[in-house]
């Protein structure tokens, strides 16, 4: 049923991907594609786009949710983030969910295939909105708990909104941090006032691992600069010096900073978002408690397992993991510190981010953006058990404790824990990537 013009636009891609060849397994901590599989990957995704679906959930939460940037001075060492809040109820249009072409030739790279791909996303998904409302004024009244945020690999700050809607339609103000450690598929900065005064932006793509470059080493250093990245946001948001911010956006950054409950602030991250929580918790104790959403560990040096002492909940899927990075995950469940998690039944490492919302059904489930588990459906667990656990560790006065049982896995699409079998695992680990220090 596809018209002759996208087939003509398959073929192209196709060819593309042939030309150059994904990366993606040095980019993708778990991702192991045959090259046709990957044509057919890309395939997916355009016919997605085409299908027309491309619904980012609302919040479900009683507060109205807004949405803004903030950059913080020049350079590279700016930081740089997303915030969802709660607003006023009235006015203002829906976010741009995606804002520059640069974010599509990014992701074009993360996926291994040329620029002109990143063209043809952008002609796709430039124009997708997520149902939060620009730069839209704080609803004040009331301190709300923060929540820092965490993007994965080849991610950047905008592609969690449906995570961050959710959060701040029941009363949070969400940061999700845009990293500048080469993680991101792309972000930029201002070189000084006058760049940003004309708007000449610098980017910076996603770093690729040269060849026969070992992972381990650079992912330590990124996870560290990560976690240094997340505790500089909360030093922008809590500053007592009113923040400048160089985007020069409609929005009072005064108000949000008066509007922060500075004693309920968590962490939440996703893949190696999920690692740089672990690694946040150990270095800024100011984040009272952690969610690591499908994390991918090898970042995080070992020892750091067992020295914080927040509470820590992992939320898996059961697609993505696998027995060498379970087992880093249970050397963090030491006596007298607070450790939980579950799996949700039927779902991909994308269910956490918002791409499983911008395709059509089969199509998703090609290109590994949905599992079998009904997206909204997943999100609805991930957010509910998330916000039982904040309210549980930030001391919260809501009714998120009706979602205690998520906690302790006990729904029909939940595991409590996980459910891969890491008990006869010593031998086959010892000479796989990465587990060289499983004993
Ligand atoms: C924009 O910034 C770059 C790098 O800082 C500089 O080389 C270039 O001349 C600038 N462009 C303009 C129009 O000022
Ligand atoms: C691990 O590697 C060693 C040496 O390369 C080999 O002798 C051994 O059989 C391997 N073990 C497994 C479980 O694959």
């Amino acid at each position: 049923m596809l018209s002759p013009k996208l087939h003509a636009l398959f073929c192209l891609c196709s060819c593309l991907t042939l030309v150059h060849p994904f990366d993606w397994q040095d980019l993708n901590p778990i991702a192991h594609f045959e090259p046709s599989a990957r044509i057919s990957k890309i395939q997916a995704l355009i016919a997605a786009a085409m299908s027309g679906q491309t619904k980012i959930p609302k919040g479900s939460g009683p507060y109205s949710v807004g949405c803004t940037d903030l950059m913080s001075k020049y350079t590279i060492k700016s930081t740089f983030l997303r915030l969802y809040y709660p607003s006023l109820p009235e006015g203002h249009s829906d976010t741009v969910w995606i804002p520059n072409k640069e974010y599509f030739y990014g992701l074009s790279k993360f996926l291994g295939t040329h620029r002109l791909m990143g063209n043809i996303l952008s002609l796709l998904f430039g124009s997708v909105k997520t149902p939060a409302r620009w730069n839209s004024p704080l609803r004040t009244g009331e301190k709300y708990p923060l929540i820092v945020f965490s993007h994965g690999l080849g991610a950047f700050r905008t592609i969690y909104s449906a995570i961050g809607n959710d959060l701040a339609s029941h009363g949070f103000i969400v940061a999700t941090v845009e990293h500048r450690d080469g993680s991101a598929s792309a972000t930029y900065y201002f070189n000084d006032q006058s760049a940003a005064e004309i708007g000449n932006k610098s980017w910076v793509y996603l770093k690729i691992l040269r060849q026969g470059e070992e992972q381990a080493p650079l992912r330590s250093t990124q996870v560290r600069q990560r976690a240094k990245e997340c505790s500089e946001a909360l030093n922008v948001i809590l500053s007592a010096i009113p923040v400048k911010n160089v985007l020069d956006l409609d929005f009072d950054m005064q108000q949000l900073k008066d509007s922060v409950d500075r004693d309920k602030i968590a962490i939440i991250g996703h893949s190696f978002g999920g690692a740089t929580v672990i690694q946040a918790l150990n270095d800024d104790r100011r984040f009272r408690c952690g969610i690591a959403l499908d994390a991918w560990m090898l970042p995080v040096d070992e020892k750091v397992y067992s020295r914080f002492s927040q509470p820590l909940f992992f939320i898996n899927s059961e697609g993505f993991q696998y027995p060498a990075n379970i087992i880093k995950m249970k050397k963090c469940f030491v006596p007298g510190k607070e450790r939980k998690m579950i799996t949700i039944r039927g779902s991909v490492h994308q269910n956490f981010a918002d791409f499983t919302f911008t395709t059509g059904k089969i199509t998703g489930h090609l290109f590994t953006l949905k599992g079998q588990i009904d997206s909204n459906v997943a999100l609805d667990l991930i957010n509910r058990a998330s916000l039982a656990f904040l309210q549980k560790h930030l001391g919260l006065q809501k009714d998120f404790d009706k979602w205690d049982n998520l906690i302790e896995g006990e729904d029909d699409h939940l595991i409590p824990g996980t459910s891969i079998d890491v008990s006869n695992q010593h031998g086959t680990l010892q000479n796989s990537t990465g587990t060289n220090n499983v004993d």
